[in-house]
């Protein structure tokens, strides 16, 4: 529905009868002021805003009766009563935290990802919140980047389905569902792909990319019924988002038809100066113009819209000039589309909606079922000599700084979170199996001391052991030898992922690489669990341990999950989201990538696409990559057909069976590669998957209904132009467990 069409009643009546002051106050968006300052400003004081009736909404409230206080006092100083809606972060589960995106993202599982989402809007709901900052599906497929951790991975069709499965967990039925929150897709667009993995950093890429890669997840999410969207932080082909008319006015509302609320990040309408966009009254008037609805913690908009609104704004130097009038409809546009959001939130009918306490939270221990479920089913198996599933009477001598770890599970962004109610990786296994393992630390989280204080100063997880390196590691060697079989706990801190938190080498610490290479000298079997909030290069690790199982930071039933899996309570079912790095200097790093004219391979060869220096020993985990219990074979696929024309569609038959004695999980995934086109085109392409389960034994046919339209990929000499083009001629189809062990079938589309 587009602004023309939307229903005029209340929304207009409203803004016929505001005031250009209480028009601009619609447009503030503040946060409570507990919350997690993520910017170089602090905010301005709630009360006083409130009272002038100079806000619109409010993030990070923390509690049921302080959002309806606020409820309260805002309408006391609304002349029209017009209420606050009230939006937090919620990102990956709010009081009961799940496993973080890109973990989640390695179910492939669109149901679970539903699940966890409509049970965080619960919760979140029950305490009062309107809105949440999420899904956040920012592709990246750079493992420097610290908020891979939040996101669902390197591949668009997979973040596109995780799109549309958390839209429709937060929303439900649709816009004020009760016990639901309306979703906000973030961040729009590319922030995952900044340069050299720096957070903020600006992005460069192609037409092509942008429209076949960065935004279909946010078509998807669209196409779900998103409520919201939140602008990115980084510019894109040289316009910051925040100033981005084309993508926002013109892709997003124009082409995909949204037509909700758009918001910035936090204090993006002010960094348009630091972009050397202008100064604050050009900011705001470009972002304004460009379709930012609401300014977040900034008050640009508040200080500086009534001056432009009265004079318009002519600033030749930025190229850019607007009337007084325009400015005038663009603060009608954004304060109509702010009321319309409040409207489909039921708030306009009543302002304590939600407020009430009902719809109560659902209950804690279902959460924490769901957590637990979600963690096993997000940890990848990467390697397993035969060593896993551990019998329950092993004796483990549980070694590494994650071993009793319970903060750094919740992962970043949990800001709902507590650690106390992670039951960490001894216990879980100690209530698994009747026998608690006996623990050393062996390795610190950081080895730099600078760096430890710097990661504290984001958070208070970064515990270290003080004892010298040579002790730590004696110990753990020690009583290694004493054990039946090691379980190595190792990874990274919670504040080594996030925003802001960039690596410039995304791999183990020094002090874990030796710990891991002492334990495998003992000859004692070894399991490696890595709990990390991105994809590390561990190909050194994989080579020593008998069994590698990636776990991310699971949240509060992150260590259970992983205790169920070591001990075979539950099957390994995930696959990478991510193809993991062999070595840091990859990156950035995707299984997707445009063939060149001199593809390379792993072996050192010169001349080739590749790096002189890579060693050529170490495995690779590629994108697609996880292990089970099981074997699952893989019969020969067929086609119905071998040629149709564009407009007939043609299946693909494939079957499966369990070939073990345990029940599996398959994720059996679809690649196209189209050795013909336009322009260059990725080597391999996710164009379906579909995950089923197996008993012991059983064979299962699956079958893939393939379209010519799955074909299409953009020609855009610019976005203004895109064209997506189908052609006819050669495909090459490419089944199989992930994007590298796969048969291929040909496939001719006809004109
Ligand atoms: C900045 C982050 O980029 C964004 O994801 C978040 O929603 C806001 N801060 C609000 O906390």
């Amino acid at each position: 529905m587009r602004d023309e069409m939307m229903p005029r009643t209340a929304v207009e009546d409203l803004i016929a009868g505001m005031s250009l002051d209480e028009k601009i106050g619609q447009l503030n968006l503040l946060p409570a002021g507990e919350g997690l300052v993520t910017g170089a400003s602090q905010p301005t004081s709630l009360s006083k805003r409130l009272d002038a009736g100079q806000v619109g909404a409010i993030f990070g409230t923390k509690s049921l009766a302080s959002a309806r206080a606020m409820q309260e006092r805002a309408l006391a100083g609304s002349r029209l009563g017009i209420p606050l809606f009230f939006a937090e972060d919620v990102i990956h589960g709010h009081r009961t935290v799940f496993p973080l995106n890109i973990a989640l993202a390695c179910s492939w599982d669109m149901r679970l990802i539903e699940r966890t989402a409509a049970f965080a809007a619960a919760e979140a709901a029950a305490e009062g919140l309107h809105q949440v900052y999420g899904p956040m599906i920012d592709i990246s497929r750079d493992p420097r980047w610290g908020r891979v951790a939040e996101g669902p991975g390197e591949d668009a069709l997979l973040a596109s389905r995780i799109a549309a499965a958390a839209t429709r967990g937060f929303q439900g039925a649709g816009h004020g569902a009760a016990g639901r929150v309306a979703a906000c897709l973030k961040h729009f667009v590319a922030y995952g792909a900044p340069q050299s993995g720096r957070d903020y950093d600006n992005v460069s890429m192609s037409a092509e990319d942008l429209l076949e890669t960065y935004l279909p997840p946010f078509a998807a999410g669209i196409a779900a019924g998103a409520a919201s969207v939140m602008v990115a932080f980084n510019a894109v082909n040289k316009l910051p988002m925040h100033a981005n008319g084309p993508l926002i006015e013109g892709w997003l509302r124009g082409q995909q038809g949204f037509d909700g609320l758009v918001v910035s990040d936090y204090t993006g309408v002010k960094e348009l100066v630091a972009h050397g966009m202008g100064p604050a009254p050009v900011a705001v008037a470009r972002a304004l113009h460009a379709g930012v609805d609401m300014d977040m913690v900034g008050e640009d908009y508040l200080r500086e819209l009534p001056a432009l609104v009265r004079d318009g704004l002519d600033a030749p130097d930025a190229g850019f000039s607007l009337s007084a009038q325009r400015l005038s409809a663009l603060v009608d546009r954004a304060c109509r589309r702010v009321l319309t959001f409040k409207q489909r939130l039921g708030l306009l009918d009543d302002p304590f909606r939600g407020l009430g306490g009902t719809p109560r939270a659902p209950s804690r221990s279902s959460g924490r079922k769901l957590a637990r479920k979600a963690a096993a089913q997000s940890a990848v198996l990467l390697k397993n000599d035969g060593l896993l599933p551990l019998a329950p009477g092993t004796k483990v001598a549980l070694i590494g700084p994650f071993a009793t770890d319970r903060a750094n599970m919740l992962g970043t962004w949990a800001v709902s979170g507590r650690a106390e109610d992670v039951v960490p990786l001894d216990k879980a296994i100690a209530a698994l199996t009747s026998h608690a393992p006996a623990t050393a630390w062996g390795a610190n989280v950081v080895d730099e001391p600078w760096l430890e204080q710097r990661l504290n100063v984001h958070g208070t997880t970064v515990t270290r052991d003080r004892r010298s390196k040579a002790r730590q590691l004696a110990e753990a060697v020690a009583l290694a030898h004493s054990a039946d079989v090691i379980v190595a706990a190792v990874g990274e801190a919670k504040e080594h992922a996030g925003e802001s938190s960039s690596r410039l080498t995304p791999d183990l610490p020094a002090s874990q690489r030796r710990l891991i290479a002492a334990l495998a000298r003992t000859g004692k079997p070894l399991v490696v669990v890595v709990f990390a909030g991105r994809p590390l290069a561990i190909g050194e690790v994989a080579a020593q341990a008998d069994a590698l199982l990636y776990a991310w930071h699971g949240g509060v039933g992150g260590p259970e999950g992983v205790a169920d899996l070591i001990f075979g309570a539950a099957e390994p079912s995930g696959r990478l989201a991510v193809s993991l790095p062999r070595h840091p200097g990859e990156a950035p790093l995707t299984y997707a990538c445009d063939t060149t004219g001199r593809p390379g391979n792993d072996r050192f060869t010169k001349f080739l696409t590749g790096w002189l220096d890579l060693p050529d020993d170490l495995p690779t985990f590629p994108f697609g990559f996880g292990l089970g219990y099981s074997d699952i074979s893989y019969a020969a696929p067929r086609l119905s057909r071998d040629a149709v024309r564009a407009d007939e569609t043609v299946e693909l038959r494939i079957t499966i069976q369990n070939a073990g004695t345990r029940p599996a999980v398959e994720t059996v995934q679809l690649y196209a590669s189209d050795p013909i086109a336009r322009v260059t085109r990725p080597g391999r392409k996710l164009i379906d998957f579909k995950q089923c389960s197996l008993a012991p034994g059983q064979r299962r046919t699956v079958t893939f209904q393939i379209s010519s339209d799955q074909f299409r990929y953009p020609v855009a000499p610019t976005l203004e132009t895109a064209e997506w083009v189908r052609d006819p001629g050669l495909i090459r189809l490419h089944v199989g467990p992930n994007c590298r062990d796969t048969q291929m079938k040909e496939l001719t589309w006809l004109t």
